[in-house]
């Protein structure tokens, strides 16, 4: 197995995760300091950090104004160097975001571009005339909401963004822009980095013809409420089916990395057929199209159930399943589940078959930060209410301390009710915390290869229970019965011994058929195995 398949992954939000400077953001030097905590405390795999590139910052670091360098707020490329170091010196993998969708209207490229129709660079960005009678080329609208036309009152023409104005598009018909982004790519690699997450890779390429979208025919239970951009179905400005030649050269030039270079695409696609095609009809795409169903799921034990036999079902032979329940664009997920069920949330993520990825601060239980009005920062709550991810943004609090560890300064985002007590030195302490939760789970699944390694098969349980098993041949076989109700259940499960339960508090207890779960209880079964 390759070590994105038996490993987990951990995303950092660099303004969030450790401000070594004091100056109330994140930094890169402060990753580089709690590798320890990555590889020893918690023991994930590999990391995803988030943009860290020179970035007017409208977008927090989406909205990138160099793709070869570090903005000043998180540090130097010495200090990126340092970073990698630290943490491949402790034995954790590092993915960098690569935004390939668009940059910063203050990006050279874009200040080419919009300099003149005649620049060479004109058309590395999507420019087109007004409609027939006057007005945007056509309806499509940018997700942050509004339309994704913004006129160039210079130039005479619009170009397109899919976000925010100040985010255009680039043109990925120009093969220009794709050895640019190569270039990017390479640069990265020499590096040594040891993957890419594509941002909203789908949306590179659209519809040569610039056709408007029809009108969405409703809501699509099961997916977020993206308000006025949901009103249309987005047939024509992502997804163009050109985007997977791209794919498919991106991935041979990462499989002559000379070592495994993982590449982890940003793909809000529902339909669980239309989302595979992104392995590639010869798996020769990306590695691992990030599988968003959790996120949006009710708390149901036949829904999620449901869920996962669906991807198990989607995902082609020799591909691998990938899972995520937070990340820094979702309300946290112990706010949409509550502290109770998150805990079961965090044994179905770490015990499925395929590549978890765990948000920074889910290992904490942090819920979603109040943040008053007038206080809010992120650009797409302020221009859709109700769709601000500033919640979810908020500094991890690492001990009891003014700042709560994170920073000296004036952190940039409020650290949270929380904080002084959910905070990784408390945690650490506390046998029964999310944190030591995690640990054990970690711990479990990095042992076990029928966790890491093992295929996925339902068992029969009562209503409200999900219940499966994981085997790998040569290994013990382990159960995992999740209960999603706030009642009590019995489930049948085989002879063996607890190894994990949510409540830390039934490891080592042997069991054999009928046997009971607590409320909002999980537990994991190694079939055969000794008590301790
Ligand atoms: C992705 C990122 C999100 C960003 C957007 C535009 O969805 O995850 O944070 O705002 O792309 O780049």
């Amino acid at each position: 197995m390759e070590w994105w398949q038996a490993g987990v992954i951990y995303q950092i939000y660099p303004r969030s995760f450790r401000d070594a400077d004091g100056d109330g953001v994140g930094d890169l030097a402060g990753i580089a300091e709690r590798a320890p905590y990555l590889a020893d405390t918690l023991g994930v795999d590999a990391v995803w950090v988030s943009p860290f590139y020179p970035s007017p910052m409208d977008d927090f670091g989406y909205d990138v104004s160099d793709y070869c360098g570090v903005d000043p707020l998180f540090g130097t490329l010495e200090d990126f160097d340092r970073m990698r170091e630290a943490l491949h010196g402790c034995g954790v993998r590092l993915i960098v975001d690569l935004v390939p969708n668009h940059t910063s209207d203050r990006h050279p490229w874009f200040l080419a571009s919009r300099s003149s129709r005649d620049d060479p660079r004109r058309d590395w960005y999507v420019w087109a005339d007004p409609a027939p009678g006057g007005g945007p080329p056509n309806n499509w609208l940018a997700v942050f909401g509004g339309p994704a036309w913004e006129w160039d009152e210079a130039t005479g023409q619009y170009y397109l963004h899919s976000f925010l104005r100040s985010q255009p598009d680039l043109n990925w018909r120009n093969p220009e822009v794709e050895a640019a982004m190569f270039d990017v790519v390479r640069f990265w690699l020499d590096r040594g980095v040891d993957g890419f997450r594509l941002d909203v890779a789908h949306f590179i390429m659209k519809d040569p013809q610039m056709r408007s979208n029809p009108p969405a025919a409703g809501p699509v239970a099961g997916t977020k409420d993206l308000k006025g951009y949901a009103a249309q179905e987005h047939l024509y400005d992502k997804g163009h089916p050109d985007v997977h030649a791209v794919f498919r050269r991106l991935r041979r030039l990462l499989d002559g990395a000379g070592r495994p270079v993982v590449s982890i695409g940003e793909i809000h696609i529902d339909d669980p057929e239309a989302w595979a095609a992104y392995y590639g009809e010869r798996l020769d795409e990306l590695h691992l199209p990030f599988n968003f169903r959790l996120l949006y799921a009710p708390w149901d034990a036949d829904v999620v159930g449901g869920i996962v036999d669906d991807i198990e079902a989607a995902v082609p032979p020799g591909g691998w399943p990938n899972w995520v329940l937070g990340n820094h664009d979702e309300p946290r997920l112990a706010t949409r589940y509550g502290p109770a069920r998150a805990r079961v949330a965090a044994m179905l993520l770490l015990t499925l078959r395929g590549t978890p990825t765990i948000y920074q601060g889910d290992e904490l239980g942090l819920e979603e930060v109040p943040i008053p009005p007038g206080l809010e920062v992120d650009p797409w709550g302020l221009q859709v209410p109700g769709l601000g991810r500033d919640g979810c943004r908020t500094p991890m609090p690492w001990d009891g301390g003014p700042g709560g560890g994170f920073t000296s300064g004036r952190p940039w985002l409020p650290l949270g009710p929380q904080a002084p007590t959910h905070h990784v030195a408390a945690e650490e302490e506390d046998p029964a915390s999310a944190l030591n939760l995690y640990r054990a789970l970690l711990r479990l699944r990095r042992a076990e290869p029928s966790l890491h390694g093992g295929g996925y098969a339902r068992r029969d349980a009562p209503d409200g229970v999900l219940c499966y098993r994981r085997a790998a041949p040569g290994a013990a076989a382990a159960t995992v019965a999740l209960n999603f109700t706030a009642a009590p259940r019995v489930v049948d499960l085989p002879a063996g011994a607890v190894a994990a339960s949510t409540g830390m508090d039934r490891a080592g207890e042997r069991v054999a058929g009928a046997t009971a779960l607590g409320p909002d209880e999980g537990l994991v079964v190694l079939e055969g195995a000794q008590p301790e």
